[in-house]
């Protein structure tokens, strides 16, 4: 491989010292999913807080709660009624504060959901507009509207919501409210000024209590076009990259930035937080816009999770996202799985098997870690979880009833995470019944049966999250790109750090250099075999 002539130019930029959060490696946790410490089937912050040992050990800097408040769970937790407690399954803010005590004293970080788009339906504020009149204050904490046609009787507008079915539910006194997502998860109006307000209310509440920042939830979202126009396409999916789709009138409107320079502000009272965007929108550059300098610090980058298996794909991903981030001085991000996607194990095995949907997950955990940024694992990527199929019964996700059957939803990417021992819950739980069910078959997947295996996915990951954090081969912005042979990819870091994936079908030699780590094992006569990544220096 070769060193080509597109080579980055900010590679050759001043280091400065940084943030933490510029090049940290966060882990999600998926609340009811990681570890249930009273055996109800459900995880529970007690049962995060007994698995930071793990979690240190595994080397992560921070962690990424997805909600844990009062909810009515439609839409698991997601559905907010009280944005500032603890929901009882998950436990209490006594649990919430010797989680963070706790985390904080083995030097990780807690990060937490903020969902500032909608409410739950149970939340008091939107019980109070339902009981009020039309026109009412209360009403206009949310966007309630008139239905059109003769009698009103058609919803105020065409949009349709994320999860399938038209995004208006209407109430007895004839009026209309809005709901991107579920019917049970209405849509605030962030116009109202007390919605801001309660928002930065919130975001203190938690600040105060030493959280380190916030996921935000829907981060463009909470502005709608003016007057709420009908969708031209009213049939665009919100999450798919598309260059020419014009502007969707639910999504990514201008107001929105207000909302992250307010978000901006409060957090700038305190030191040392971050902010992350759940942002899907159809460019790089749209999404360039949220992590301005007085905007938010982070955006998920879904260009890695969004690509196919291959290299050239892979390559066009990194290249664009570091220059729409380097445009604004932000941080990349690198997502190869979360909540609310296919784990990318089970991606990769479409058109293969799952042992080579494995192998291909364990080269591209070596991609992404060796990126300049941040990175997000979610909970079992470092055990090269797989989706899980699971029965029609056991379906959870809002999803599936609202699409009619006609979509599963997420549920298997949130099946819970195995532990020790042969048969499902495997550890996760005392119960034998979880709220989703584990699979047989996981018992060689189990964080036990991984963690003294040195050419586990597991072992993999700790060796290259000590790697990423202590040698100087990770350090400082940028790539240089080497050009190599059809189906592989080629970067170095200005630290020196080579990342070469061969996502080809046939081995290739490998680049010169020392052998820090790789995927899978390498070829005797000196080649790097297909569906391997291998880092150098
Ligand atoms: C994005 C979250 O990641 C997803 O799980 C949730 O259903 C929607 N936002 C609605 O809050």
């Amino acid at each position: 491989m070769h060193r080509s002539p597109d080579s980055s130019a900010s590679a050759s930029r001043s280091e400065v010292r940084q943030p933490w959060w510029r090049t940290a490696v966060f882990y999600q946790v998926y609340v009811r999913s990681f570890a249930d410490s009273d055996g109800d089937g459900v995880g529970d912050l007690a049962g995060i807080r007994e698995k930071l040992g793990y979690l240190h050990l595994l080397g992560v800097d921070a962690l990424w709660l997805t909600p844990f408040y009062p909810s009515p769970m439609v839409d698991h937790g997601y559905d907010v009624a009280d944005p500032r407690d603890v929901d009882p399954l998950f436990g209490n803010l006594a649990d919430f504060d010797a989680l963070v005590t706790d985390a904080h004293a083995l030097d990780l970080k807690v990060t937490i959901d903020l969902v500032p788009n909608h409410t739950s339906d149970r939340h008091p504020d939107f019980v109070a507009a339902l009981a009020a009149a039309p026109g009412s204050p209360e009403r206009a904490k949310y966007v309630f509207r008139d239905g059109r046609g003769p009698d009103g009787g058609e919803p105020p507008n065409n949009w349709h919501s994320i999860f399938g079915g038209p995004a208006w539910t209407g109430v007895p006194d004839g009026q209309w409210y809005l709901h991107l997502f579920a019917a049970e998860q209405p849509d605030l109006d962030w116009t109202n000024p007390a919605v801001p307000a309660d928002l930065e209310t919130t975001m203190r509440f938690w600040l105060d209590r030493g959280v380190d920042g916030f996921r935000i939830d829907v981060a463009h979202g909470m502005a709608k076009a003016a007057g709420l126009p009908d969708m031209d396409r009213p049939d665009r999916k919100n999450t798919v990259p598309d260059p020419e789709g014009g502007q969707d009138p639910r999504f990514d409107v201008e107001e929105v930035h207000g909302v992250h320079r307010l978000i901006r502000r409060v957090l700038d009272a305190y030191p040392d937080r971050v902010t992350v965007g759940e942002i899907w929108v159809h460019t790089d550059d749209r999404l360039a816009r949220y992590v301005r300098p007085d905007e938010l610090n982070l955006a998920f980058n879904f260009r890695l999770l969004q690509a196919d298996w291959d290299a050239e794909a892979f390559r066009d991903a990194i290249v664009d996202s570091l220059a729409a981030m380097d445009s604004v001085g932000a941080p990349t991000t690198w997502v190869l799985s979360n909540h609310d996607v296919v784990r990318h194990t089970s991606r990769y095995s479409r058109g293969a098997d799952e042992r080579t949907g494995r192998r291909r997950a364990r080269a591209a955990a070596l991609v992404q870690l060796a990126l300049p940024g941040v990175a997000f694992v979610y909970y079992g990527d470092e055990l090269a979880l797989p989706n899980v199929e699971l029965p029609d019964e056991a379906l959870q996700d809002p999803v599936w009833e609202r699409s009619g059957h006609q979509q599963r939803g997420r549920d298997g990417e949130r099946v819970p995470m195995p532990w020790s021992g042969e048969k499902p819950p495997y550890g996760f739980s005392t119960a034998a019944k979880t709220w989703l069910p584990a699979p047989d078959g996981w018992a060689d997947l189990t964080v036990e049966a991984q963690l003294e295996d040195p050419h586990s996915t597991l072992s993999l990951y700790r060796r290259a999250l000590e790697l990423r954090h202590d040698h100087p081969g990770f350090g400082g912005p940028g790539l240089e790109w080497f050009t190599g042979p059809e189906g592989c990819l080629a970067f170095r870091r200005p630290g020196g750090l080579l990342c070469a994936l061969n996502a080809s079908t046939e081995p290739v030699p490998i680049p010169p250099g020392k052998i820090l780590l790789a995927s899978g094992p390498l070829g005797d006569d000196g080649t790097l075999p297909s569906d391997t990544t291998v880092w150098l220096i």
